[in-house]
């Protein structure tokens, strides 16, 4: 461990993860690091779950609040889930026994746009961060820290927390030390300056986190791997998805809206995003560029083949087939792929100024364009907004993909109404699925509805959305977005009633897309 833990007064602090689990007190807030299944900490998290059941079965229960940058893994969100031990996570989640206690009322949770959670811990919202556990590749002589395979928030816990426990994971591979740019700059108004970051690949940061000595009251060591997800093989459903994108960027050349170097790419996490990166690997570009949040499968074949130039973005999130091609080709990756905080990967005003493509996943649209990433019939969060309001708001082009069924067709992608908003029709540029893509650009709300009933919706619910938006048109309060309003939402309830959104049983449908 000498060689990952070079600063001798560091080193000394080395200690088990028990004792340095023992360190966090029943109450506490805790601020972690970890994005999309990588760069979190791995042991601390496991010995404090066992601590908690222990408590609990002596009749002590005890919880405490959890920061990180985004979702984790079992490891952490499962295991602290399992034992009941949160009462308080942001700001993003992805992990089904955690999913399982928000949604069944045991657990706050604030699903927050990724941008906002290092102003709003600056600003003080989230009360005092007692301890960071952060997990990182090494630390150096002189006591930086050589982030891991992530730094989402990890900037912002540094600096806030009272205590820091570090862990150094061995199995993070020593090449990742300078791959990341940590951006000092920020501040909060009214002295913000501009950052000056022009292009995806402009370094302005430095490659080390800066932590003080003071703080750092455990060392923990590890040996681990990331949560490392298998993507499955694109389905028949995202190919087409991908397909009508590819179409729609020749266009946008065409039209000379685009070049051929596009934009700088965001694109969210998914199957469905991996099947676009894999169909753009096909499609001729080259040099394109990347400003995203995430690295994964799809983008490192991009860059090996070098239809992307360079990625900028937080996080891996990668397979383990992934992993092994970047570990066994990292002096090639290092130099085309860099890691930044994420207040500045998602950072509204770059993301503007860049003039990123948002390609993300959602739940339901609705005729009008109004999207829904997050909740299942209104009331039961799936993962969380992510990064996708940062860069769907800001965005040149914000695109929502998404399969125009689920569950075998018994629920319909697109909706007379959204049951819960996080994109509004104001920031959708695109809507794709299987079925075709709507380009809302420059169209009035009934033209919009019209367009995306034709070109998005599956033929099983075309005719009952058609239905719905022509009785609409002649019955509506107000004409200019038309709505039945006691019929809005009636697609949902008749889900949460009988299993389907359509009038016909599912049996009875030409079945779904997911
Ligand atoms: N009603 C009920 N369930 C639905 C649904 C709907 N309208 N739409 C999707 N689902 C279910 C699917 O059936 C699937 O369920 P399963 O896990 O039981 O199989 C699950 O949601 C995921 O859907 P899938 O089709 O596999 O798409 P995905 O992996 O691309 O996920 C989102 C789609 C919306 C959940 C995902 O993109 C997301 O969390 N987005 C918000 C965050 C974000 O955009 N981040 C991007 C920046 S990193």
């Amino acid at each position: 461990m000498q060689d990952r833990i070079r600063n001798a007064d560091m080193f000394n602090r080395l200690m088990s993860a028990e004792q340095a689990a023992g360190l966090i007190k029943p109450g506490m807030t805790v601020a972690m690091s970890g994005f999309t299944g990588a760069g979190y900490p791995k042991a601390v998290p496991q010995a404090l779950a066992a601590r908690m059941e222990a408590a609990a079965s002596a009749g002590d229960p005890f919880r405490i609040k959890v920061l990180t940058g985004a979702s984790t893994a079992p490891e952490l969100d499962g295991a602290l889930a399992k034992v009941n031990g949160m009462e308080l996570r942001l700001p993003y989640q992805s992990d089904p026994a955690l999913r399982e206690r928000i949604n069944n009322g045991e657990i706050d949770y604030i699903d927050m746009h990724l941008s906002h959670v290092a102003q709003h811990t600056w600003s003080g919202f989230f009360g005092n961060i007692d301890v960071a556990v952060i997990e990182v590749a090494g630390v150096l002589e002189d006591g930086r820290l050589i982030p891991s395979s992530s730094v989402g928030n990890n900037k912002t816990w540094l600096e806030q927390a009272d205590k820091v426990i570090l862990e150094v994971n061995r199995f993070q591979p020593a090449g990742l030390e300078g791959m990341h740019d940590i951006y000092y700059g920020t501040a909060l108004p009214p002295d913000r300056k501009p950052i000056p970051l022009i292009r995806p690949d402009d370094r302005i940061g430095e490659p080390y986190l800066r932590v003080d000595p003071a703080k750092i009251v455990a060392v923990v060591a590890t040996d681990a791997p990331d949560r490392n997800s298998p993507f499955s093989a694109p389905d028949e459903a995202s190919q087409r998805i991908a397909g009508h994108l590819l179409d729609f960027f020749t266009n946008e050349i065409k039209q000379g809206r685009l070049t051929k170097k596009l934009l700088p790419l965001q694109s969210g996490v998914g199957n469905i995003a991996n099947a676009v990166l894999a169909a753009l690997s096909e499609s001729g570009y080259e040099d394109l560029t990347a400003y995203t949040e995430v690295i994964q499968d799809g983008m490192l074949e991009l860059i090996r083949k070098g239809v992307l130039k360079m990625a900028s973005a937080t996080s891996f999130s990668l397979s383990a087939a992934g992993m092994k091609e970047f570990n066994n080709n990292l002096d090639f990756y290092r130099t085309r792929i860099l890691l930044r905080p994420q207040e500045i990967s998602n950072h509204p005003e770059l993301i503007r100024r860049l003039g990123c493509i948002a390609m993300n996943g959602m739940i339901e649209a609705d005729i009008y364009g109004n999207v829904n990433s997050t909740h299942i019939a209104g009331s039961k969060v799936m993962n969380g907004i992510g990064g996708s309001g940062d860069f769907a708001r800001n965005g040149w082009l914000s695109i929502f993909m998404s399969p125009s069924t689920a569950k075998a067709g018994s629920i319909s992608g697109i909706v007379p109404m959204v049951s819960h908003v996080d994109h509004t029709e104001h920031d959708t540029m695109v809507i794709v699925t299987e079925q075709g893509l709507a380009d809302l650009r420059g169209l009035a709300p009934k033209q919009r509805a019209q367009l995306i009933i034709d070109r998005c919706t599956h033929p099983d619910y075309r005719p009952m959305l058609q239905d719905y938006f022509d009785r609409a048109k002649r019955e509506s309060y107000g004409k200019h977005t038309p709505h039945l309003l006691n019929e809005a939402l009636s697609w949902h309830q008749r889900f949460i009633e009988t299993g389907s959104m359509h009038h016909y049983p599912v049996g009875a449908l030409s079945g779904g897309t997911r």
